[in-house]
């Protein structure tokens, strides 16, 4: 039976580092973290989400900046305000919830953000720095797995690395996290032939492709690390992840849960990602 792994306890004790940093920053630098969040129309879960962020927020004390616009805000308008943000000294971090309305282009939103400001580490930027292992930020659902593979004591160095999943905000960079701390990674989805052969080898498995309890445990290798990064509904509508948890548990080593394993991590992620930022842009190191 795999030990699970608590997303909500390892996302504590990083909100935790983060506040105590950034009540020494406030303490000898006279400076209070600022970090504006930007959200367009009245997705119902983009607003949770928001909030969520706004919390967190205040939780390791930072100033957080709301920009709630109107659904039917013109690309040019929304893309003033990013540049007004990218110029205030009080705002670190700028983060624009997605997905944005259909008339606006997200990519030309994301490639507007400073690049030292982009805490979701989704500008070309510092997608390319991630490549050569030179970054200052990286995406948080990625860097959330890579510090609960941390929390297991299991050492990725030369272990099988399955990711399923390539999107460009999670498999791609988290394969390249893995392979950074020296994992042989590979990278699945939803054309790969053989894709239980392929995750039955993995001792370290990261499954983010979408389909609620696509991975069931007679693809898991006996004692391998799962991460689940789904966020699906079942057939009864309950919240489930990509994994199918009971099946999976009777194999894994370590598991996360759903909710409560990656998703308290990436709010903790972008709290971490702002207070780098800060610093940053201070000089402080
Ligand atoms: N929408 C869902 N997840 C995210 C995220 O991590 N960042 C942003 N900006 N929008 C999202």
């Amino acid at each position: 039976m795999a030990q699970i792994i608590d997303g909500k306890a390892v996302s504590v004790a990083v909100k935790e580092e983060v506040a105590a940093e950034a009540a020494k920053l406030k303490e000898e630098n006279g400076l209070k973290v600022g970090l504006a969040v930007v959200i367009v129309g009245n997705d119902s879960a983009s607003r949770v989400y928001v909030n969520n962020k706004k919390k967190a927020c205040e939780t390791v004390g930072f100033q957080s900046y709301e920009y709630a616009l109107d659904e039917n805000t013109t690309q040019e308008q929304l893309l003033d305000l990013v540049n007004v943000l990218n110029r205030d000294d009080r705002v670190n971090g700028i983060l624009v919830q997605l997905p944005l309305p259909a008339h606006i282009d997200e990519k030309a939103v994301i490639n507007a953000i400073s690049p030292d400001k982009d805490v979701d580490a989704f500008h070309p930027v510092n997608v390319g720095k991630i490549m050569i292992g030179e970054y200052a930020f990286l995406p948080c659902t990625p860097a959330g797995v890579m510090r609960l593979i941390e929390s297991t004591g299991v050492d990725i160095t030369g272990k099988q690395c399955v990711v399923v999943g390539r999107s460009n905000i999670v498999g791609k960079p988290q394969s390249m996290l893995l392979l950074q701390k020296n994992g042989t990674v590979t990278i699945c989805h939803s054309k790969t032939k053989n894709l239980k052969e392929i995750c039955l080898t993995a001792d370290i498995l990261v499954v983010a492709i979408g389909k609620a309890k696509f991975i069931t445990g007679d693809m898991i290798k006996e004692g391998a690390v799962v991460i689940d990064v789904g966020m699906d509904r079942d057939e009864n509508g309950k919240l489930c992840g990509d994994v199918d948890f009971e099946s999976a548990e009777k194999k894994a080593g370590y598991i996360t849960p759903v909710p409560g394993g990656v998703g308290p991590m990436t709010i903790a992620m972008l709290m971490k990602n702002t207070l780098t930022a800060a610093k940053q842009q201070n000089g402080i190191g």
